[in-house]
């Protein structure tokens, strides 16, 4: 056995400035450890990964850590809704979101919990050097308070309307339809989300982060070019809305840290999540002799900080962190990388429709490198959703994977070894196409570089093309039955066998198992980028075995089918807790926010420069009057409209029209225009009574 491989000189390294590798630290956000792994949280970790796998290939000291965030209400009470301790519960999801995560494999340096002794002393210095630079302060609040179950309700135990843009339904954090984040207090209707009631309101002095402090900081920050634009242009709109100081603490009973000077009350959960990420690394330098983790974290670190995250949590990573970290004197992300969000056959995931896929269900009927390589060719630097159509996913792969890269060397592989016992010849019919494989290197890097991964998986298939073309061409199979031509057989196989190792490097950061499978066949070590420059000729392989199996509809259709049954599962356990189940329905507690009243039509007139709107003055009975436009001017006439009675949203939030303000809104039926048919109550109804 013998391998002829063309090193690349030291000199061509030198110049290309290979010789010292960057240090590259790079995070997927935590994944909160109340509930199961799903494809939404798949495509962080495979898009991280494929871009750590690469910059690792290339020889980059590049680290990659994770956790679970670990703390927050929602987790406590799940807990004890399982009848566990928060710390139990924490660790058996932690040991479920591993197991998923490696059989994607998802190659982390380091998987841990943000509930560690690391995270506590980190979040007590970044908090401690915050305080002492008179970044935080101390507020007394109005909080909205839960009677029943004797708790304050933070973030994610109250929903009700956004204060930005009113839409209902919408968590005590931030608005998941126009991107606001504002303090539960401020949502309007809230209703505790722990007994469905109505929380009043409580006062209570509570630790602020003075993010206004870092206005022109972050400003700064967001425009120098680390943020991908439009991310960057969200952060600057709400930079220039104003930054609000961030309530960082939180009441007992609380699952977290408590805060150092502050006894019964705790850190936030969003407080110390983000520090998770330099826990986790802390704990990996503890494991590993030769780095430094202050060299990471120090101010003046030239190592790179990477982010990948998802579009809901850009507020988090672009804003409060790294105004925490400049607080605290540390060093900044050099990038927070913004994904969109998975859609499956161009629905949103969710439970309600039975399209909310679990990794593990996934697991259960398919491949995780199909998915690999779906989510691949679907990748931009971008921030848009990308769906997950499950007919295009199969084709894709079918046609990709297995139909363009596996089918080479399951074409030529068996040639090799009946010609020449597996021995690969030491000329190539077709030097050029191997050349131009090669010298596809420098684009695929590029393009994964800037994570462009579809760019880079259409680069690599246009290699596999030509190469298919090429086998085709040739028809090494019927070649073999000619007398005389096994020499013409070696070397197009040969030929093919070489692109075919190139195909797999370069598909090594999507497909590591595939190239692990091919490195065996191949008789070859792990592939690393630098393996581009060379070939393989006059070298041993071993035997041909079967790589990747096609994409069967059978399996999909079983997963589908899974899916849906997990969702049903999930809602016989806890149907009110099914959070999308509102998406079709709303329960009885959001109908109930609508306010409607009896409303006397107290005077109506016409608005100068409108054609289609009446002025209406309502008596609202208890709630006094209101001044109402309605768009029912084809229909009625102000004269026939005074005194009658109708129906009214007397809750509608206000809003401010071209010839003033609408202060709610009458009921009428009709598509408009003239076919338009106001309600009117039966006799004995009177201005001010509720409608049920
Ligand atoms: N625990 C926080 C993150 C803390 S980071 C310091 C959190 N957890 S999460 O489990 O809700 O979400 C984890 C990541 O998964 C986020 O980046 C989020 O955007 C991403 N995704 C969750 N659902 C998703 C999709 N349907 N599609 C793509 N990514 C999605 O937020
Ligand atoms: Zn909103």
């Amino acid at each position: 056995m013998q391998s002829i491989i063309v090193p690349l000189s030291t000199l061509v390294m030198d110049v290309l400035g290979m010789t010292t590798p960057r240090n590259i630290l790079v995070t997927s956000a935590l994944p909160y450890a109340n509930g199961p792994i799903h494809l939404g949280h798949m495509l962080e970790h495979i898009q991280t990964d494929i871009w750590v796998r690469f910059q690792k290939m290339r020889g980059e000291n590049c680290i990659y850590v994770c956790a679970d965030d670990a703390h927050g209400a929602a987790i406590m009470l799940k807990a004890e809704e399982l009848g566990r301790t928060p710390e139990e519960h924490i660790e058996i999801v932690k040991a479920d979101h591993i197991k998923d995560f490696s059989e994607f494999l998802i190659g982390y340096d380091n998987y841990y919990t943000t509930h560690s002794e690391e995270n506590r002393e980190l979040s007590e210095m970044i908090y401690l050097r915050n305080r002492d630079a008179g970044h935080i302060k101390e507020k007394e609040i109005t909080q909205l308070y839960d009677e029943e179950k004797k708790m304050f309700l933070a973030d994610r135990f109250v929903k009700g309307n956004c204060p930005n843009c009113d839409a209902a339904g919408q968590y005590g954090d931030n608005c998941e339809v126009c991107g606001a984040t504002y303090n539960a207090n401020e949502l309007k209707n809230p209703v505790s989300t722990v007994s469905g009631k109505t929380p009043i309101e409580k006062k209570n002095t509570q630790l602020f982060f003075d993010l206004p402090q870092f206005t022109e900081f972050l400003r700064e920050w967001t425009k120098s070019g680390t943020l991908q634009p439009s991310v960057a242009n969200k952060l600057n709109e709400w930079i220039e809305d104003g930054l609000q100081p961030w309530d960082i603490s939180r009441e007992a009973p609380y699952f977290g840290f408590e805060i150092p000077d502050q006894p019964g009350k705790y850190f936030y959960v969003w407080l110390d999540a983000p520090v998770g990420y330099m826990a986790s690394f802390k704990h990996y330098c503890d494991n590993h002799e030769g780095v430094n983790f202050d060299d990471f974290w120090n101010k003046d670190s030239t190592a790179e900080l990477y982010h990948f995250i998802g579009k809901d949590i850009i507020n988090f990573h672009g804003l409060f962190w790294p105004a925490m970290l400049n607080g605290a004197e540390l060093r900044l992300p050099n990038g927070v990388f913004v994904h969109g969000f998975v859609t499956v056959n161009g629905e949103k995931m969710s439970k309600s429709r039975g399209n909310f896929i679990q990794a593990r269900t996934y697991l259960e009927h398919l491949n995780p490198e199909y998915l690999r390589y779906y989510f691949a060719a679907k990748l931009t630097a971008g921030v848009d959703d990308l769906d997950l159509s499950l007919e295009d996913f199969m084709q894709r792969v079918n046609s990709d994977v297995v139909g363009k890269v596996v089918n080479i060397a399951s074409r030529t592989a068996n040639f090799v070894h009946k010609n020449a016992n597996g021995l690969l010849g030491d000329t190539f019919d077709n030097p050029a196409l191997v050349k131009e494989a090669q010298a596809a290197a420098s684009s695929i890097a590029e393009a994964y570089e800037n994570r462009e991964f579809g760019r880079a998986m259409r680069l690599i298939m246009a290699i596999a093309d030509n190469a298919n073309q090429y086998i085709n061409d040739q028809a090494p199979w019927k070649l073999a039955k000619e007398e005389g031509q096994e020499a013409k057989v070696q070397a197009v196989c040969t030929t093919a066998l070489n692109v075919f190792r190139l195909l797999v490097l370069y598909l090594k950061p999507v497909l590591p198992e595939l190239a692990e499978k091919s490195e065996a066949f191949l008789n070859v070590a792990p592939l690393t980028w630098a393996d581009t420059e060379s070939t393989l000729e006059n070298h041993q392989l071993n035997p041909f075995k079967p790589l990747m199996q096609r994409v069967d509809k059978k399996h999909i259709d079983a997963m589908m089918a899974a899916a849906q049954a997990d969702a049903e599962d999930a809602e016989e356990k806890a149907p009110a807790q099914e959070d999308n189940a509102q998406e079709d329905y709303i329960s009885i507690d959001d109908f109930l926010k609508v306010q409607l009243r009896v409303a006397r039509i107290k005077k109506a007139s016409h608005v100068e420069g409108a054609d289609k709107l009446l002025q209406l003055t309502l008596d609202v009975g208890e709630l006094g009057e209101r001044n109402v436009f309605a768009g029912i001017k084809a229909r009625y006439s102000p004269e026939e409209l005074e005194g009658r009675l109708t129906v009214m949203v007397a809750n509608l939030a206000p809003r401010k029209m071209k010839f003033g303000v609408s202060e709610g809104m009458i009921l009428a039926a009709g598509p408009g225009g003239d076919d338009i048919h106001l309600l009117s109550p039966d006799e004995g109804a009177k201005p001010g009574m509720e409608v049920r």
